[in-house]
């Protein structure tokens, strides 16, 4: 036994010597980053709200920095030029999705827009959204959609402000006001009631659904731990998706029997979707891809809106004479019946200011959707493998004084006459995104967020339940970063109206 002990001890030593060697040369290569635990990594160094955690860290471990959470690898991009390195210079090779446990319970998840590579199905899919919900043409063509869609939420809170003083949830309107447009837009349906039973089945299901896909989730970090699902992320995940996928795979089959009994068209996006799968000269897009990219975008559109409503209504609401300033502002554009167009909104610079200087202060989505790296990749002196997590901490840009100043405060003159947008190409300003993974619903998300908050802003005063000041502006992390406390005000009709 000694014999052998003697015989494998210089064997198992140099073996030692040699992993711990090619690691080092691994971590080399990699950008620096702060030293973790045994196993877990740098987890810990997470805590509850990761974006701010990460910009901590980078501040002592550079613009680009390397963590590990258990056996994932992942590198942190917290500066503009960081995140230009990845997003822009070497989009291509950075484009691809680490596909969370959550996501592989979905009926298809390869046809899911968000998680997919940048294949073919997921170009099929970019460009049936283009053509079919955002581009100008199309938005344009679906403005009275909208406007209908915000008069009837108006009519909801004049209603409830007549019969008694009722509060409402901020957020939970502006998503009854998503949901329906694209109920409108996709089916031409409207779902019944705001406050109703079946918006707020609605609500929840997307809530879940975006906290699943955003998790730090531990049987991601250790793949061991999938079948135990600890924090039971897998059984909400699936009885949630499959909920999404059975209410809309209801309204195409509806649709299917409407088309073969040849009864009129609609001509929504339902039906140009399946005009689109039946031609033959382009890639696969079926029936399974219109029900997933239908869900895909229900998730990704009306939570994100609702969010953002609630943010920019809060800072008004905290801010009196910038709530009159966008009142007057939209108040020069209304017409003689009053009401407030979505077309002459477009052009409002103070509104476009405070929706902006909300999404840079309140980032909408603080670490984007992660990317990988899809082939290994050379950045400067650094070498990223294949497989490589990526993090573009786009909370640390919009939140760094290099940037900005005073960065922690609201302050949304400072984007009257600046030529700062959130298209893509001022990197201390992505809230949504860069390159080719960058959101498709921005024109979109622009357009509806100008019409509910001038709408919410012209029409109404809104009274808070307690002093303004005292209002809770913290928030929770995830996919998006949402409002700790929902905000909850009652609606006035504005003694103009
Ligand atoms: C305020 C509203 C919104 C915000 C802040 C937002 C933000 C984002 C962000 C940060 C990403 C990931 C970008 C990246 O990883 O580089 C994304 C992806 C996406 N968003 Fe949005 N979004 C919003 C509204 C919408 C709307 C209205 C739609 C509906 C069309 C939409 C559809 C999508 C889709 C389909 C993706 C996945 C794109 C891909 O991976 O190829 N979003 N969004």
């Amino acid at each position: 036994m000694e014999l052998i002990y003697l015989i494998l001890s210089p064997i198992i030593i140099s073996l030692f010597f040699l992993f711990h060697g090619l690691n080092l040369y691994r971590r080399r290569r990699l950008p620096p980053g702060p030293l973790g635990l045994p196993i877990l990594g740098n987890l810990l160094d997470l805590g509850a709200k990761p974006h701010e955690s990460l910009a901590k860290l980078s501040q002592k471990h550079g613009p680009l920095m390397t963590i590990r959470l258990g056996g994932i690898t992942a590198v942190v991009a917290s500066t503009p030029e960081a995140a230009r390195e990845i997003l822009q210079r070497n989009d291509v090779a950075c484009s691809g999705r680490p596909v969370p446990d959550a996501v592989t319970t979905l009926k298809h998840p390869d046809t899911a827009v968000l998680w997919i590579p940048p294949n073919e199905t997921w170009r099929a899919i970019r460009k049936a959204l283009n053509l079919y919900l955002i581009n100008q043409h199309k938005l344009d063509s679906l403005m009275q959609v909208r406007e209908n869609v915000v008069e009837g939420m108006l009519e909801f809170l004049r209603e409830s402000a007549g019969q008694e003083k009722r509060a409402v949830d901020i957020g939970t309107m502006a998503f009854g006001v998503a949901l329906n447009q694209f109920a409108n837009t996709f089916f031409s349906k409207n779902m019944s009631g705001y406050e109703s039973r079946e918006i707020k089945g609605f609500q929840t299901a997307v809530e879940i659904a975006m906290e699943v896909q955003g998790k730090f989730n531990l049987a991601d970090i250790f793949p061991v731990l999938k079948t135990l699902d600890p924090q039971k992320v897998r059984v909400r995940a699936k009885a949630t998706f499959d909920w999404l996928d059975d209410v809309i795979q209801g309204f195409v089959n509806e649709r299917l029997k409407h088309r073969e009994a040849k009864l009129p068209r609609f001509n929504d996006m339902l039906d140009s979707l399946l005009d689109f799968s039946e031609e033959d000269d382009k890639v696969d897009f079926n029936l399974t891809h219109i029900r997933t990219l239908l869900g895909d975008v229900t998730v990704a559109g009306t939570d994100t809106i609702a969010s953002s409503t609630s943010w920019v209504m809060a800072e008004l609401l905290l801010h009196p004479d910038m709530f009159m300033r966008v009142r007057k502002e939209v108040g020069e554009i209304v017409g003689e019946d009053g009401k407030v167009e979505e077309a002459k909104l477009l052009d409002l610079p103070y509104l476009d200011a405070v929706i902006k200087e909300t999404m840079r202060l309140h980032a909408g989505s603080p670490l984007l959707a992660p990317h990988i790296t899809e082939t290994q990749v050379k950045i400067g002196n650094y070498l990223l493998p294949k497989n490589t997590h990526i993090f573009v901490n786009a909370w640390s840009m919009a939140h760094d004084p290099k940037y900005w100043d005073n960065p922690m405060v609201f302050m949304p003159e400072r984007f009257l006459g600046s030529k700062v947008d959130y298209k893509g190409q001022y990197f201390e300003f992505i809230p949504f995104g860069s390159g080719r993974r960058r959101c498709p619903g921005m024109p979109l998300a622009h357009r509806m967020l100008s019409l509910i908050v001038a709408s919410f802003v012209y029409h109404f005063d809104w009274e808070l339940p307690y002093a303004a000041e005292k209002m809770d502006m913290s928030d929770k992390y995830g996919l998006t970063l949402l409002k700790a406390t929902p905000l909850v005000a009652t609606p006035i009709p504005a003694a103009s109206q």
